[in-house]
């Protein structure tokens, strides 16, 4: 409870990381200004969120796909309402490319014109509970779970989806064939990349790329946030199914009932395991 109070900062029934939160820049969530080409991230946290503001960012910059440029991808694709170098948000060039994990209810209102993108990536959430279990114990080295609870944000999202332009992915989908999709995001975002583009994207945006490109890799953000002295990283071990190394079965049939109870008529399918279609 004390820990709550002290890492958490709670607004409309949401639980933002209270060190790294502007609060009166979330208190006006509701009223920042929108372009009609920026171009959202939504994710529940650790369900592949990094790993999409790299492919976006390949997506939009030549020089970033050339290798030529040498900005970190949190200054490429900010997080939304974790602005931790402070940048003005009004004096970035279009298209704005952010990520967020805000619940639905919390976005800009201007959002629903429908004219800014918004890509939301899911993951199993078995494997999102295990990274973040991860994260939080090598990382943060306390556990406070940021955001909401898991299925709120996915059935929030699944629900109000025809208030926004938004294209679902998956984390699975992603991770079993990457050039597949980032085709649909290039569809999604009428961007069209020639073969060598499109192999300079799939190339750099693995998780054995990324984690050995220390542009990509957040272990100078971690550092930066968490201290010099974190154990882990933000690229763990990028896998379908860790979670079975992880819990066990008593655990697991827990999360199954639980699961079902909550997800029991939800439409979107989940992978669970590498080896599933
Ligand atoms: S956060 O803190 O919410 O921003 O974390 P997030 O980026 O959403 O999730 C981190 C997990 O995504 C994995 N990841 C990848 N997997 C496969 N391929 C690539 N390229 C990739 N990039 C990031 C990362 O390793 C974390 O998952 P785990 O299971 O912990 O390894």
């Amino acid at each position: 409870m004390e820990d709550m109070e002290k890492f958490l900062f709670k607004f409309k029934g949401y639980h933002f990381n209270r060190s790294l939160v502007d609060i009166g820049f979330i208190e006006n969530l509701d009223n920042f200004e929108i372009r009609e080409n920026d171009v959202f991230i939504v994710t529940y946290p650790k369900s592949g969120t990094i790993w999409c503001q790299q492919l976006l960012s390949l997506i939009y910059s030549e020089e970033h796909r050339k290798g030529t440029g040498k900005l970190e991808t949190m200054d490429r694709v900010p997080f939304f309402e974790y602005n931790i170098r402070k940048v003005d948000f009004g004096e970035r060039p279009s298209p704005r490319l952010f990520s967020t994990h805000l619940p639905y209810y919390l976005v800009p209102s201007a959002l629903k014109s429908k004219t800014a993108k918004i890509i939301y990536v899911y993951r199993n959430p078995k494997d999102v509970m295990c990274s973040y279990f991860h994260f939080a114990k090598n990382v943060m080295s306390h556990f406070t779970v940021i955001g909401s609870l898991w299925f709120d944000h996915i059935k929030g999202w699944y629900e109000h989806r025809s208030l926004f332009n938004i294209q679902f992915m998956t984390y699975e989908e992603m991770k079993k064939d990457l050039r597949v999709s980032v085709s649909k995001i290039c569809k999604f975002l009428g961007k069209e990349l020639s073969e060598e583009d499109m192999d300079a994207v799939v190339r750099q945006a693995t998780f054995e790329n990324m984690k050995y490109d220390p542009l990509a890799n957040y272990d100078n953000v971690i550092a930066t946030v968490f201290g010099p002295n974190v154990k882990g990283h933000f690229l763990r071990k990028g896998t379908i199914g860790d979670w079975k190394n992880h819990m066990t079965v008593e655990q697991n049939e827990r999360f199954d009932k639980i699961f079902q109870r909550e997800m029991n008529d939800f439409p979107l399918e989940f992978i669970w395991d590498v080896n599933e279609d």
